[in-house]
């Protein structure tokens, strides 16, 4: 595995956040249309030009991993609708200073693209997994295909990936009568379930703050209805997730908690979206245009100064709760989760 290399000084914001983990959106098309990202019908989505070419991306990926970007996660839209994404993992594997390429998916493509990702050297995979109803997938994704996402979790467990996250979004109304099974199907694989609480980020703007099912709510149905739960000590202070055990050894659940327990503070990540727009923050209102210095002959160092600028202007939270807070204008499968 190649070595971390910053030649660079670190992208240090003015709250001193060390920025090591960037957020790389490889296209905004999906298979789905889940309501809390897409909108139903009649999504406009990017003309092919104006996304980002694997050249491109790499080239980003080296300029920001001199810096100390060591992590990957590649996102969406859905990514694995992108043409040949294993090449783009295996073009990413071999920059100095890369240590880690996660992934992102809804899960429906990788009955077919597991093993070809896991020998391109993807190293980890979170697959979203809302419900175990199937109807009740139709609803929420308004398309057919739960049983290709179950395939998709199983070809990933075949294919070797461990340490595979399953996410749900916690949604009131929806949620509650999942969060039992979900746990159960996720431990009895070795899995962990992840919950993720609702964010202001669905394309039809109907997100209302009542419809957040507090993660700690779900905590407490977990532990009245399984068992007793004990925190896991965090391996970085940075990951928005905080992890449970069973205390009978059945496994662990997580819980993401954006809304009612913000993690900002602690947040290390940057953003690059499919065309090429560096932002630092899922809610920012402004974005970096990476793409024309792609595009216009820049420098790398022009490139660094960019992400710089942009990390500079960083705000020290998503401030959803605020009177002030505006929504950004991307929905979720426009920025990449
Ligand atoms: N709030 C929180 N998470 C979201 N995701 C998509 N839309 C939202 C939202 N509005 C998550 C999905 C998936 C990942 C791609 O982003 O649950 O796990
Ligand atoms: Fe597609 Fe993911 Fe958005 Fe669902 S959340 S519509 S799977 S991009």
């Amino acid at each position: 595995m190649p070595r971390p290399l910053p030649t660079r000084t670190p992208l240090v914001d003015t709250f001193g956040r060390v920025h090591t983990s960037l957020r790389l959106s490889v296209t905004d098309r999906c298979n789905i249309r889940c309501f809390y990202c897409m909108p139903a019908e009649g999504v406009r989505f990017l003309p092919r030009a104006d996304i980002l070419s694997f050249e491109e991306i790499s080239r980003f990926v080296r300029v920001v991993a001199a810096m100390g970007v060591s992590r990957i996660r590649l996102t969406g839209g859905e990514p694995l609708v992108r043409t040949e994404l294993s090449t783009l993992v295996a073009m990413l594997r071999d920059i100095d200073g890369v240590e880690e390429i996660a992934l992102t998916t809804n899960g429906m493509l990788l009955g077919q693209q597991a093993d070809g990702l896991k020998r391109a050297g993807l190293d980890r995979l979170n697959i979203s997994l809302d419900t175990l109803d199937a109807t009740k997938f139709e609803r929420i994704a308004r398309r057919s295909g739960f049983d290709q996402v179950l395939e998709g979790i199983d070809a990933a467990i075949a294919a070797g990936f461990e340490n595979v996250r399953l996410n749900a979004l916690a949604i009131r109304g929806e949620t509650e009568d999942e969060i039992v099974p979900l746990v159960v199907f996720a431990t009895s694989r070795g899995l962990v379930m992840r919950f993720i609480e609702y964010m202001p980020l669905d394309a039809d703007g109907a997100w209302q703050h009542d419809q957040v099912l507090a993660g700690e709510v779900i905590r407490e149905t977990i532990e009245r209805e399984l068992g007793p739960l004990v925190p896991v000590e965090r391996s970085e202070s940075s990951q928005p997730a905080v992890d449970y055990e069973f205390v009978d050894g059945r496994g662990r659940v997580g819980f993401i908690n954006p809304v009612s327990e913000p993690f900002c503070g602690a947040c290390d990540r940057l953003r690059l979206t499919a065309e090429g727009q560096v932002r630092n923050c899922l809610f920012s209102t402004t974005e970096s245009d990476a793409r024309s210095l792609l595009r216009g002959g820049a420098s790398d160092e022009e490139l660094e100064q960019l992400v710089r600028d942009s990390i500079q202007k960083k705000k020290p939270g998503h401030g959803i709760d605020d009177q002030t807070f505006l929504r950004p204008q991307r929905a979720m499968y426009q920025i990449g989760g």
